[in-house]
């Protein structure tokens, strides 16, 4: 319950595709894999045709997952010596990414509400990263804000919407008339391929090109490509594995309240409670086999620990070492 990725797993096709891959005729892992990875693009393309007007294939970047496209967008969209601001607390890639890239860092402070405080220095830099539903807290951002923000900085808005199918909405919107927008989603949680490392960027045609110039070719793997194919092909299952998510994390929420926790509303597939760390909590969880996310100092919140929404019967086992131990 640690990462965040599906925990019902990938969809059955998807696990059988892998499992034949090797013996297909069509396929040939001895040969190198589609330089770019067109066919995923073109089935993401239409797999979006309904959100966003004129989306084609050139709308897309794929990558070995989303902090390898991440990386790109950096190296893409910015140059030494250039601000990146990456919201504390938040997922944190963006920052480690623009130090290994010999940016500056400058850190976006959010409040309780998880609402970022713009302030004129941040509106100087050249690229923000956001996050929404934002990892660790499972809090979104508003339409008003994103709408604000744009309208004041003249930089590069990268959306990591690596949770956005559990949450009721999304960014896609803003790519239709924003050229400087780009949104980030994955294969790894909903789809449940992490292990594959398979991620991807929608963004104007002329932004992918310049990140695709520098991720360079053969990123992703033909085995990657095949299954992030099929998975697209799969949304009666994904559908269900969020309606699911949804149940329980209401579920969930509630059952945490009931035992004196005071766990944030979440539009995510994962669970922040803040809280003070009690002693033994590490010991009880792992005599008990479960892993969560604990963060002994966290921006904001001071500590907490962050819980993957998983089926029921796997919380309960959880929520009985917390009784145990709040
Ligand atoms: C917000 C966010 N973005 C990106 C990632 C990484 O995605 P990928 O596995 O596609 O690299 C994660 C994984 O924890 C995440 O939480």
């Amino acid at each position: 319950l640690s990462d965040n990725t599906s925990q019902w797993s990938m969809a059955p096709s998807v696990r059988e595709r892998i499992a034949t891959i090797a013996q297909d005729e069509n396929v040939h892992l001895s040969r190198y894999p589609e330089i770019y990875g067109h066919e995923l693009k073109a089935a993401l393309a239409n797999r979006y045709s309904n959100d966003i007007a004129g989306l084609t294939s050139n709308n897309f970047v794929v990558g070995c997952g989303t902090d390898d496209v991440l990386d790109c967008i950096i190296r893409a969209c910015t140059a030494e010596g250039d601000v990146i601001v990456n919201p504390r607390p938040s997922f944190p890639m963006a920052g480690y990414f623009g130090r290994y890239n010999d940016r500056e860092i400058l850190p976006l402070d959010t409040n309780k509400a998880g609402e970022p405080q713009l302030t004129g220095e941040v509106l100087k830099a050249k690229l923000i990263y956001l996050c929404t539903p934002n990892n660790p807290t499972g809090i979104s951002l508003s339409r008003t804000f994103i709408e604000d923000l744009l309208a004041k900085f003249d930089g590069f808005v990268v959306i990591d919407e690596a949770y956005a199918e559990f949450n009721d909405d999304n960014f896609l919107p803003t790519l239709e008339n924003n050229e400087r927008v780009i949104v980030l989603r994955t294969f790894s949680k909903l789809h449940a391929l992490a292990g594959l490392r398979i991620g991807y960027a929608i963004a104007s045609r002329e932004v992918i090109s310049a990140i695709e110039a520098v991720r360079g070719p053969y990123k992703a793997n033909t085995i990657a490509l095949a299954a992030a194919i099929e998975s697209l092909s799969q949304r009666a299952f994904q559908n269900d594995v969020v309606e699911q998510t949804r149940e329980v994390r209401t579920w969930f929420i509630e059952q945490l309240r009931s035992i004196g926790l005071e766990p944030l509303k979440s539009d995510a597939n994962f669970v922040f409670i803040p809280m003070e760390i009690p002693d033994g909590l590490r010991e009880a969880l792992k005599k008990a086999d479960i892993a969560i996310r604990i963060f002994d100092e966290i921006d904001v919140y001071g500590s907490g620990i962050r819980v993957t929404i998983a089926p029921q019967k796997i919380l309960e086992k959880l929520l009985a070492v917390l009784k145990d131990i709040v």
